[in-house]
């Protein structure tokens, strides 16, 4: 990439030097979050650093985060064109291909209308408040069971399997219609992929900016496409088995909503942007993609915390009791009356950070930010973990204390939590925010108020978190379970 004119009065962002050619690659190799939080402590908020021969600009800094995604949203609203995101979804994909236009503009609106009519919205037909709750409440009532039959069977184990599998379904329920067994050996391929799809898409991948990569054999690029092609694969069978039985008196999910909406653009003149089928129905692999990697991985994080924090999990128990008692399950609506359980997720959030970077952004035009001049087309990262660990914002970060985010008076502090940033800013923001959150709590506060968790003693856990897009900690075979209140059936 050429290196624009900085026009007169404006400067460059700073930033470290860096080696010809490779740039500050080999700074980056390991923990490239940890990385660029030191180099913001020297560089500022705005700083540049070269990944090869490319400028990459790094956004540190609520304020900062916040000027530029809300205040100049407009401006940092782009996806740089990676030659890995050519391979997600056919390069069709609504969160990672460059389009940000009003084609993609269009397609946001079309997922996040056709995934609420069949998620939050409030449900005639079911006795739960909404088709989401009624998923999620049926998954963690299996879960409970499962858990329950496999710690019997192993005395410990690694509970991430069966999370991945109970949050597939939710979003296979709510996308497709459909729930799979914890022993289908096809999700459970696709679910476990998590991990290769994370390495690739995650912030800084190098092969994504030194074009020479790209030709020399990389075994993690190759599963990266396989990857990919497989879920491909997997959507568009059963999108197939959509459209043979598809009937527009009765849609049934998400998939086929969208069906419905290639049909009746076709009769309809009013559009203004024209969709191809292909990317109106491409959106639902973005969907279910985005779908359980990320509410499983959130899962994961907050089981580990309950289980090393044990007086932590003790008072949520206590106010899980105190509030709904043992007598029904939780509820959406419990949302509200839960304030440590809500700080808890919170500081999951925050502590965890397991989405260290947003997607990357890219601008739109050439812009100006804290007075550094930003030409058009500069790839932007945007530092959510050094937000969360960013010492002017929170005391001692390091530490899990979910009391952070409580008044005095033991209320949650709506201030406090909207420092945290998991789901971006602006424009770009997680569009299944709410989805995820409301999940996250009803599958948290179900399997907390049936098992207590703990970690089997003597047995090594290492929680540090391996980079990623989605970052998890090393594999835990260590976790045991017991049931709160033995001998109480199933409710
Ligand atoms: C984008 C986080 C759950 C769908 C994102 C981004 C983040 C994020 C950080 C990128 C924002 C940016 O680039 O600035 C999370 C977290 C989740 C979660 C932490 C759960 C704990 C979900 C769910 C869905 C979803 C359940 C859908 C059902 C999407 C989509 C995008 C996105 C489609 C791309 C938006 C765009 O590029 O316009 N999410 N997400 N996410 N998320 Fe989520």
């Amino acid at each position: 990439q050429q290196q624009q004119p900085v026009p007169e009065g404006l400067r460059r962002p700073p930033g470290p030097r860096g080696y010809p050619v490779l740039g500050n690659v080999l700074e980056l190799r390991k923990d490239p979050h940890l990385v660029l939080t030191r180099l913001s402590r020297r560089y500022g908020d705005v700083m540049e650093v070269r990944i090869g021969s490319r400028p990459v600009l790094v956004l540190s800094g609520l304020d900062t985060i916040r000027q530029a995604l809300v205040k100049q949203g407009e401006d940092f609203m782009g996806r740089p064109d990676l030659p890995s995101f050519h391979y997600i979804s056919n390069g069709q994909s609504l969160a990672f291909s460059p389009d940000s236009g009003e084609v993609w503009r269009a397609r946001r609106k079309l997922a996040q209308s056709a995934l609420k009519s069949f998620s939050i919205a409030p449900s005639p037909t079911s006795s739960s408040s909404c088709l989401l709750e009624e998923h999620v409440s049926k998954e963690a009532e299996y879960l409970v069971t499962k858990f329950l039959q496999v710690m019997e069977k192993e005395k410990k184990f690694d509970l991430n399997q069966y999370l991945v599998v109970s949050v597939a379904n939710v979003i296979c329920a709510m996308c497709f219609g459909k729930r799979y067994e914890h022993e289908d050996q096809e999700l459970l391929r696709l679910v476990n992929m998590g991990n290769e799809f994370g390495e690739v898409a995650a912030s800084g991948h190098p092969a994504d900016f030194i074009p020479v990569l790209r030709y020399l054999p990389s075994r993690t690029m190759e599963v990266f496409k396989d990857v990919n092609r497989r879920f491909n694969l997997f959507v568009q069978k059963i999108v197939q088995e959509h459209y043979s039985s598809f009937d527009k008196e009765h849609i049934r999910d998400v998939t086929d909503a969208l069906i419905g909406h290639c049909q009746e653009k076709s009769v309809r003149e009013d559009n203004h942007v024209q969709l191809s089928d292909e990317k109106i129905i491409h959106i639902v692999n973005d969907l279910f993609g985005a779908g359980f990697d990320t509410v499983a991985t959130a899962l994961s994080w907050g089981l580990m915390y309950a289980a090393l924090y044990p007086e932590v999990q003790k008072k949520i128990q206590e106010e899980l009791d105190q509030t709904i008692g043992r007598e029904r399950r939780p509820r959406l609506s419990d949302r509200g009356m839960l304030p440590y359980t809500e700080a808890f997720i919170l500081e999951m959030f925050r502590h965890s950070s397991f989405l260290p970077f947003t997607i990357p952004h890219s601008t739109t035009k050439a812009t100006v930010l804290n007075g550094y001049y930003i030409p058009k087309d500069t790839c932007v990262f945007v530092n959510q973990w050094q937000v969360n660990h960013d010492e002017m914002l929170w005391k001692d970060p390091s530490a899990f204390r979910p009391e952070r985010f409580l008044t005095p008076g033991g209320e949650l502090s709506r201030t406090e939590g909207e420092k945290v940033l998991a789901f971006g800013l602006g424009k770009r923001r997680c569009l299944g925010e709410t989805i995820g959150r409301w999940e996250i709590f009803l599958f948290l506060t179900t399997l907390l108020q049936e098992l207590h968790f703990s970690l089997r003693p003597g047995e090594p856990v290492d929680i540090t978190p391996q980079f990623g897009l989605t970052m998890k900690y090393k594999k835990c075979e260590a976790f045991q379970i017991q049931q709160r209140f033995p001998g109480k059936s199933s409710l």
